[in-house]
């Protein structure tokens, strides 16, 4: 079940020397890495059933908005492999979407799956499940490659104003262990990099789960992008102080007026980056743009478990992973996941069909057909 082998990007135009998702062609399993055990080893584990993708989209093995729609898409063929009768899909669709509320990139792959599916008979839906399932990773790809050219723009023009590195600072991961391809915030980042275009990534940890410490940073040292690591409650300081130049964060739902969901802390990044005159700039794929719900606060946030906030997780000595409490015993924690940017903070949308302002009127004139 579990290797260490890296999941080859099998593109060699690709800088990234890994996938967080991958099938073999014809396999009905997907590989995935088990991010919980990043940064210390590359894990590939093999998701076998549909139990098995929920659990890895729920325990968090796998996250990040696009990735886990994608895994949801690929659960979704994995439940009907099993069972392709109308209860085994409403099922399998209840089950996968009741893993994680806030990115709506899951409910949009489960959704598109069923539709894709359901007007079949039962004996043709499994195929045509993994087909689909392949055509939302191969999507996100794309996507992530077409996010990639609209954001180095803002970044080239950014180093072409003077000499230096552009400072680019990032929450969470919105990299390529979000996504089927490059990331979304990130994809600007590795093709400036790519493009000799010197850029320096001002990582923060993120705090409770550190996907900031543990997976961008080691993204951005796996492709010798130039990093430095900060805890959560310096970005004030360092926005004031360091000459950042823009944040660059991804999303996990953009609600019809251009508020913007995205890893608790965005926000106060986003004040902080407001009150210093620095542009803070969203990579957003369309599947995370939520026409549906007129503004943020409709936005369900996920509220995760106390013990992550009173405890710590670290590299034990001899390997492997330790916890340790950091608070007194009995201590009250609340652990809200995501936090609400309002449209007015965000400078724009990075997409795939360009780049827009964070509003109703821009996102319909990119996306029309979701505004009708
Ligand atoms: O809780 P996570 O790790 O699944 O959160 C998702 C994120 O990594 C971020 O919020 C990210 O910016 C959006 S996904 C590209």
């Amino acid at each position: 079940m579990g290797s260490n082998a890296v999941a080859d990007s099998g593109d060699a135009s690709d800088p990234a020397p890994y996938r967080a998702l991958t099938r073999a062609a014809g396999a009905r399993h997907v590989e995935v890495i088990d991010q919980r055990a990043l940064p210390d080893r590359v894990l590939a584990v093999r998701l076998d059933d549909a139990e098995m993708a929920a659990e890895a989209i729920r325990a968090m093995w796998v996250r990040g908005a696009p990735l886990i729609g994608a895994v949801g898409a690929y659960g979704f063929a994995l439940a009907l492999d099993r069972d392709p009768s109308d209860a085994g899909m409403e099922r399998a669709h209840a089950r996968l979407d009741a893993t994680r509320p806030t990115a709506i990139n899951l409910r949009w792959a489960l959704d598109r799956v069923r539709a894709a599916v359901a007007p079949l008979a039962p004996s043709g839906r499994a195929d045509r499940a993994w087909a689909e399932a392949d055509r939302i990773r191969d999507e996100d790809v794309a996507i992530n490659h077409a996010i990639g050219a609209h954001g180095l723009a803002i970044v080239e023009a950014i180093a072409a104003r003077r000499p230096g590195p552009v400072n680019v600072m990032t929450h969470c991961n919105a990299g390529a262990l979000a996504t089927c391809g490059w990331g979304t915030a990130t994809a600007p980042v590795f093709a400036a990099h790519a493009r000799g275009v010197p850029v320096h990534v001002w990582v923060s940890e993120t705090r409770p789960r550190l996907q900031g410490a543990n997976l961008t940073a080691w993204e951005m040292a796996q492709r010798g992008v130039p990093h430095t690591l900060f805890v959560d409650g310096a970005s004030g300081h360092l926005l004031r102080r360091e000459g950042i130049d823009l944040v660059l964060v991804g999303t996990d739902r953009v609600a019809r007026n251009g508020d913007v969901c995205n890893k608790i802390g965005t926000y106060d990044k986003a004040l902080a980056a407001h009150d210093n005159g620095v542009a803070v700039y969203v990579g957003l794929p369309s599947p995370t743009l939520d026409a549906s719900l007129p503004h943020g606060d409709a936005i369900p946030i996920e509220s995760r478990a106390a013990d992550e906030v009173l405890g710590v997780w670290g590299r034990a000595e001899g390997g492997g992973t330790t916890r340790a409490a950091i608070a007194p015993e009995g201590t009250r924690a609340v652990n809200p996941a995501f936090d609400v940017t309002p449209a007015r903070l965000v400078t724009g949308l990075i997409t795939e069909r360009g780049v827009t302002r964070a509003s109703a009127e821009g996102l319909a004139a990119l996306f029309p057909e979701r505004y009708r």
